[in-house]
């Protein structure tokens, strides 16, 4: 955090080791808890302990979701923290401009400094945010490649740098705190957070990881740790995040306890060392057990081993997974050592029964208090117990220019061009000054693809446009810029141009946003044929192509490697596209190498095996020579099966798929009958996607192959319901009208429909309104690892 620079010393630079010198806090034991300023004693974690009230202490613990809450509810409770969610931005407004952080982290501030009555103590709250690939969530700020990107870069100095870059921006808007470094080990490629690990690689997890604390926070000991321009870090989510069955999202983690440790827990020695101000538990469980409330792991290796003196965040109501809790009722995960509840919504009856069952004795009173040292230390760790200004007035917030500096963009660009891999190079890399390039693909100048989840919005994507990311630029500007300095030219064509002959396309595509669960698959194959076919059409017509692949993880691409003559693993670049082109035009070399294998075949196998891997771990070719593999299997047994997976996509309606309006048939979901007038639109490819028009009372059924599986719609709307829409699998209909009413003119997006959440799964699902409406459908697939999911809009 900024102080408020009035000369306060820092400990760590006086003291050296004697770290314990700066405080009384002789429960701290690690290096993790450093202490950074001298707390006069009326002001001490300890002495504030003292005069707090139960329902003031239980208040430390909880923190809530700024979206669910408002300066009264926290001049009322006093809560210890508060957090957005990737979704919660201030004031109800996910793209609120920077200064409308700054302004309510003003009023929270002033909020929880309000005087108290009877000389209770008065403890500002903190404010945690996700700032994972930079502070991304606040239009503006320079988005940084994803840690997967990272990992292929490999250089801790860089990482250290981005981490530093990052809490000057957070600062600039006033926050102090973020859920970041994620360094889970993926193992799965399927898991949908593949991209917010480093490497499957555990030491380049804990080496990174460890960089980018210490650029976040500075290290212990040394002049302005967690002082101006530092945040506190959190190492997350421990443990085990990485290793879940199947890759899936908080899914289970099974096996010999020692061996996952060695893999999963790796990073948090190294992270505890460099002081991490918390660590956040994971939502996974191990063997059966849900993390938020494993004693065994929270408290007995994580503080007992490990020596963490830190504070243990929960995760977005995680502890209401654990068996036998609600999202407003689990003394169970306080008890096995968690310190601060993440409860978006449900505080007040959260605070309510830890009130009560500290009040019982079912939670003992000496873990509330050791739970609330550790907030209190935190706060005292970071200077704003004593002598600390309201948000604005510290000396970064406010400094717009900081935010998405120059400085900055210049470090993410160094960092995208240092993590492009090159997978294949038939000769055609690095482009000849002076060539006539095309650019193609939907990707290719397309920002909020670029970024990927985690941007502005948790998903990314969907609604977002580049408007959203001031001062960003797209891949296909730093090629046109490059190009032009080369003496040649560039034209963007993102359909491909059937008349042009240039000397060389280069053909961007990928995967598009996701984040957390709805990123998870159930193989790791490759889909969209956009890219593929651009490819394909230019190499039909002699022209070299370059392929630039968007992803947040390795997938199997074998028809796209075959179909381009060279091909670069881009990762999600973030906002300084510019980075791409510098290794394009061999500006910078070629230098990243993978962090993770790639895969041989697109089952959904675990792919850091050698012998599954094309590419394996630590591959990547320079300019030196040509290389990469010669002609590639193309068979993909998962998309073979594609039949029945794929109810409507690429302007075909699936095998044994049906639309059918009341009884008049639709065939390729296309025709009018009973109410529906569905017309063909271009979404990416002419009449790629379909407008459904709804009149009052209208009915549309798509029925195809009985499953278990969950339907994955990518949609739109372009005309909201007045009036109720329900959809139904046959069981109770579930209202979705405020869904589609929200999303109206917003965009492309993803909805899942669950048998969890509809109640049942089969091979028959119905949308029904009972006013005009416009939905527009750009496909339909049916997903089996979101069956249990929850639905989502
Ligand atoms: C994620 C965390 C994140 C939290 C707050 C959770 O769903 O798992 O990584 O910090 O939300 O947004
Ligand atoms: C929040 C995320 C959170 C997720 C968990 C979203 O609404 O914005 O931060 O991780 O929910 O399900």
């Amino acid at each position: 955090m900024a102080r408020s620079g009035m000369g306060r010393l820092v400990c760590g630079a006086a003291l050296g080791a004697l770290l314990a010198g700066c405080s009384a806090a002789p429960e701290v034991r690690s290096a993790s808890a450093p202490v950074a300023a001298a707390t006069p004693a009326a002001r001490t974690p300890e002495a504030l302990l003292a005069g707090m009230s139960l329902e003031r202490k239980v208040a430390q613990i909880v923190m809530p979701d700024i979206g669910s809450i408002t300066p009264k509810d926290v001049r009322k409770y006093r809560f210890g923290t508060i957090l957005n969610g990737g979704n919660s931005g201030p004031y109800g407004n996910d793209k609120a401009p920077a200064a409308d952080w700054l302004k309510l982290a003003d009023e929270f501030w002033e909020a929880s400094s309000a005087p108290l009555p009877k000389g209770e103590p008065v403890i500002p709250a903190v404010w945690a945010t996700d700032a994972v690939h930079g502070h991304a969530n606040v239009p503006g700020a320079t988005v940084f490649p994803h840690n997967i990107a990272l990992g292929a870069a490999g250089d801790a100095d860089l990482v250290r740098r981005i981490g530093a870059a990052t809490a000057v921006e957070i600062e600039v808007t006033g926050l102090d705190w973020t859920f970041a470094p994620t360094v889970a080990v993926a193992r799965d490629d399927r898991w949908g957070r593949t991209y917010e690990s480093y490497s499957e690689d555990p030491a380049l997890v804990t080496r990174l990881g460890k960089a980018m604390i210490e650029g976040l926070q500075g290290r212990p000991g040394e002049p302005g740790f967690l002082g101006e321009g530092k945040v506190a870090a959190t190492a997350k989510h421990y443990f085990g995040d990485g290793g879940t069955a199947q890759g899936v999202d908080q899914g289970d983690v099974d096996g010999d306890l020692g061996d996952l440790m060695a893999i999963h827990a790796a990073p948090y020695p190294e992270a505890i060392g460099a002081g991490v101000a918390s660590v956040m538990a994971s939502f996974n469980s191990i063997n059966g057990t849900k993390m938020h409330g494993n004693a065994p792991l929270l408290t007995g290796e994580l503080r007992g081993r490990l020596g963490f003196g830190g504070l243990v965040v929960g995760d977005w109501n995680g502890h209401g997974q654990v068996d036998g809790c609600t999202n407003a009722n689990c003394p169970q995960a306080l008890l096995a050592g968690l310190d601060v509840y993440m409860v978006p919504e449900d505080w007040k009856a959260l605070h309510a029964n830890l009130v009560k069952q500290v009040k019982k004795g079912t939670i003992p009173m000496s873990r509330l208090d050791e739970a609330v040292l550790r907030v209190l230390r935190l706060k005292q760790n970071l200077g704003i117990l004593d002598g600390e200004v309201k948000p604005s007035l510290r000396s970064n917030a406010g400094r717009w220019e900081k935010l998405g500096s120059q400085e900055h963009r210049a470090i993410a660009r160094e960092a995208v061009a240092k993590s492009q891999v090159l997978l294949k190079n038939a000769g055609v890399l690095p482009l000849k000054p002076g060539a006539r390039i095309e650019v193609a693909g939907s990707a290719a100048d397309n920002i909020p693809q670029q970024a990927g989840g985690w941007s502005v919005t948790w998903q990314g994507g969907g609604d977002l446009t580049a408007e959203d990311f001031p001062g960003a630029t797209s891949i296909w500007t730093g090629i046109a810029e490059a190009a032009r300095a080369s003496g040649g030219e560039a034209r963007l064509a993102p359909k491909g141009d059937a008349a042009s002959q240039p000397d060389v396309a280069i053909v961007v595509f990928g995967e598009e946003p996701y984040a957390e669960f709805v990123g998870d698959r159930k193989d790791l194959a490759f889909r969209d044929e956009e890219g593929l076919s651009l490819l394909r059409a230019y190499r039909a017509r002699g022209i070299p192509t370059v392929a630039v692949f968007l992803s947040g993880r390795p997938l199997w691409v074998n028809r796209e490697l075959n179909a381009a003559d060279a091909f670069v693993a881009s990762w999600l670049p973030g906002s300084e596209g510019a980075g791409v082109a510098d290794v394009l035009f061999g500006k910078a070399a070629p230098t990243g190498r993978l962090s993770f294998s790639w895969p041989a075949t697109c089952e959904g196998t675990p792919v850091n095996s050698a012998e599954r891997a094309l590419f394996p771990f630590g591959y990547g070719l320079g300019y030196g020579s040509p290389g990469g593999p010669g002609t590639l299997d193309e068979t993909c047994a998962a998309l073979s099966a594609d039949g029945g997976a794929v109810w409507f996509a690429s302007g075909k309606i699936g095998n044994a798929v049906q639309a059918v309006a009341d009884n008049a048939l639709l065939p390729d979901l296309r025709g009018t009958g009973n109410g529906i007038t569905a017309t063909g639109i271009d979404r990416r490819a002419q009449e790629d996607a379909r407008r459904i028009a709804f009149a009052r009372g209208a009915k549309l059924t798509l029925s195809g192959p009985e499953s278990t599986a969950a339907w994955r719609i990518t949609y739109s709307v372009a005309q909201r319901p007045k009036a109720p829409v329900t959809v139904t699998a046959g069981g109770a209909a579930l209202d979705i009208t405020q869904r589609l009413a929200v999303a109206e003119g917003k965009g492309w997006r993803e909805m899942v429909l669950s048998p969890a959440c509809l109640g049942t799964a089969g091979g028959r699902l119905t949308f029904a309104s009972q006013g005009a409406f416009v939905l527009q459908i750009a496909e339909i697939t049916r997903d089996e690892s979101a069956a249990e999911a929850e639905c989502s809009f």
